[in-house]
């Protein structure tokens, strides 16, 4: 069992044991939306969690410069806006600056801000360029330096990465090197910068990766991340690798946004609909507070709550062709009438004859 040196972290853990037992597993491992640019807004992530969320929400990842740059500043509180009625998300930055990191956690610290991570895996070549994503992994020194940067505050300060920049085996330096960092959470991305998501995730290296946090920082929780579709599979992960921590789910949101619930069961489409119609309020919310945002932006998350419904795939198509909210409740409601319609109609098909 790690025992973990932060509070925040300490809390995390217990409140994942929380949740169900789950037969084979003595512990149970938290989960964490993986945080992702242009989705896990605040918006996106207060939908997640009526959904039956996870224990960890991340925010979009924000440059470390930009929070307390008099230009930037804005754009980096749009990103890091929190709804009071949510549940605090872990604020990940990005950068190569020790400075910007200082004064980016105190500033987020202030904020209310109780952790803080730091993106080393980006594969972006905008990022790259400009020292900070996966970069960190060809540049040793600036990651401990953003890393003890970011500590300034007095925040915990994990990091997000993968196993390396174009080999998997820079792994054996790169993961060790962090770990001696003293951070109270490792999240690996177990795929190279090179990779993309375009290979499967490589779990063939996560034993390799709790010897190495057993061996070097046993008080460093083990999250993985990469191909994790829901919280069953990211439990089967764990019963096969015991010594994992936490895992981290990106993008199996996208195919079912119930991907956190604790006991899985079929969604009917009423169901996910008001999920829609909970993204479509809030985000009138949050475009009124800071709008005007870019509509085409939310387009694309309707396909995440109409996709397994076949016989819906008209008001699928009608939904990513919709230029406002108003639109799109519009259809939704007409969607509605013509549903209730068809069921009258079938009530009185199988009603029996008088
Ligand atoms: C649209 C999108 C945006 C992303 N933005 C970020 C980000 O801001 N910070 C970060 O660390 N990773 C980001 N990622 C990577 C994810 O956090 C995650 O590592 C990756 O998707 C693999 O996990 P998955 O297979 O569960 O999706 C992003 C991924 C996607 C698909």
């Amino acid at each position: 069992m790690v025992h973990v040196k932060s509070a925040y972290w300490q809390n995390v853990i217990e409140e994942a044991q929380k949740h169900p037992a789950v037969p084979g597993l003595e512990k149970i491992p938290f989960f964490s939306m993986a945080p992702m640019e242009a989705v896990t807004d605040s918006v996106f992530r207060r939908v997640v969690a009526h959904a039956g969320g996870p224990d960890v929400y991340f925010t979009e990842f924000t440059n470390a410069r930009s929070i307390t740059h008099p230009k930037a500043k804005f754009s980096a509180q749009v990103r890091l806006h929190v709804a009071e009625n949510e549940k605090m998300p872990i604020a990940q930055i990005w950068g190569n600056r020790k400075i910007d990191f200082e004064t980016a956690s105190q500033d987020l610290k202030e904020h209310g801000y109780q952790a803080l991570d730091i993106n080393m895996g980006c594969p972006s070549g905008t990022i790259i360029k400009n020292g900070g994503g996966s970069d960190m992994i060809r540049h040793f020194d600036d990651a401990a330096a953003v890393i003890a940067g970011a500590k300034t505050a007095g925040l915990p300060v994990s990091v997000k990465t993968r196993l390396g920049f174009n080999q998997l085996e820079t792994f054996e330096t790169w993961i060790p090197f962090l770990l001696e960092q003293d951070i109270p959470l490792l999240t690996v991305h177990v795929r190279s910068r090179k990779e993309m998501s375009k290979v499967p995730a490589h779990y063939e290296y996560i034993d390799r990766l709790v010897e190495l946090r057993d061996q070097i920082a046993p008080n460093t929780l083990l999250q993985i991340n990469g191909d994790i579709k829901d919280r069953a599979a990211g439990l089967e992960l764990v019963r096969q690798h015991p010594g994992v921590d936490g895992i981290m789910i990106g993008r199996g949101i996208f195919e079912n946004p119930f991907a956190f619930e604790d006991v899985p069961r079929e969604h009917t489409l009423e169901e996910t609909l008001s999920l829609l119609r909970m993204q479509l309020d809030l985000y009138d919310q949050f475009n009124a507070a800071y709008g005007p945002l870019n509509f085409r932006k939310l387009r694309r998350f309707f396909k995440i709550y109409v996709r397994h419904f076949n016989y819906a795939s008209d008001l699928r198509i009608a939904l990513m062709e919709s230029n406002s909210t108003a639109e799109a409740r519009e259809l939704l409601d007409h969607f509605d009438q013509q549903a209730a319609a068809y069921a009258t109609e079938q009530e009185i098909a199988i009603a029996p004859e008088e």
